[in-house]
């Protein structure tokens, strides 16, 4: 595998190649970021993996210090699935360069994580952008689980015109429930069971909705159980219709359920 941490010798290496499959990930390399690489290498010949902790999307200094970094395991990982090309950039490389597109911000943004941490999700697009200005990937992979951002990056790429498809993989799940995620690793085995427990609740909850024929979907009662468990703090849970991305009202409708509460100090989000 080839580590890359220079944008002129990332420059070099993609005017040789013509169709690439691209995984933007922060490291912390789980099972979902496997399902996503070995997709990738359906796709195409050539994949590269980026693993950057973008400070600009942490709304907390605290939280980018403490987010799970563990480069060796990392690399532990793509070396097994026999990735290509690994591009490790510092914040001077990827933020020191001009940009050709402008930062494009859907007003599903201000929702639901866009409404707890403020500032995350233009981090996020700015630095996305970026990695597709420089690498030009023919696909991008992204996991269902952060909905909002994939939604988000969707409507950047259309917005901007950009010759990238992005292709939507579905969430990997530890016992069925918990999805995996790279904050998972600051969970002890404790925080595990009680976020499965919450999980497993909102399933049922989702389930009784439908059931039901629920005409006026309310999740207070759920909140109240949720922090009856253990939980300390919920940012938020709701139905949100994946047709126009507003607030679900009825049982009959395309709905997830979107989750953001904390275990201990550790911020989780889910959608199913
Ligand atoms: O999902 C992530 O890990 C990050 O938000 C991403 C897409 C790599 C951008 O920093």
């Amino acid at each position: 595998m080839k580590i890359i941490r220079q944008k002129k010798d990332l420059k070099n290496l993609i005017s040789k190649i013509n169709c690439l499959s691209f995984i933007p990930t922060m490291g912390g390399l789980h099972k979902g970021h496997e399902f996503l690489i070995k997709k990738a290498k359906k796709k195409s010949k050539f994949t590269i993996v980026s693993i950057f902790v973008n400070p600009k999307q942490f709304n907390s200094k605290k939280d980018f210090i403490t987010y799970p970094r563990n480069y060796k395991r990392d690399l532990k990982i793509l070396k097994k699935l026999n990735v290509k090309y690994l591009y490790m950039p510092n914040s001077r490389d990827i933020f020191s360069f001009k940009t050709s597109n402008k930062i494009y911000l859907h007003p599903f943004s201000n929702k639901l994580c866009g409404k707890y941490r403020p500032g995350h999700f233009k981090g996020v697009i700015d630095v996305v952008n970026r990695f597709l200005e420089l690498l030009t990937p023919k696909y991008i992979f992204l996991g269902k689980k952060d909905y909002q951002q994939l939604f988000l990056i969707k409507k950047h790429i259309d917005k901007n015109k950009i010759k990238t498809f992005v292709i939507s993989c579905n969430t990997i799940r530890e016992n069925k429930f918990l999805p995996y995620s790279s904050r998972n690793f600051n969970l002890n085995k404790y925080d595990k069971v009680l976020a499965l427990k919450v999980y497993k609740l909102l399933r049922k909850e989702k389930n009784i909705i439908k059931k039901n024929k629920i005409q006026k979907i309310n999740f207070s009662n759920i909140k109240k159980k949720i922090l009856k468990i253990g939980i300390k703090k919920i940012d938020y849970i709701e139905a949100i219709n994946l047709d126009n991305f507003k607030k679900a009202k009825k049982f009959n409708e395309n709905f997830n359920i979107f989750s953001a509460f904390y275990v201990n100090k550790v911020r989780l989000i889910d959608n199913f």
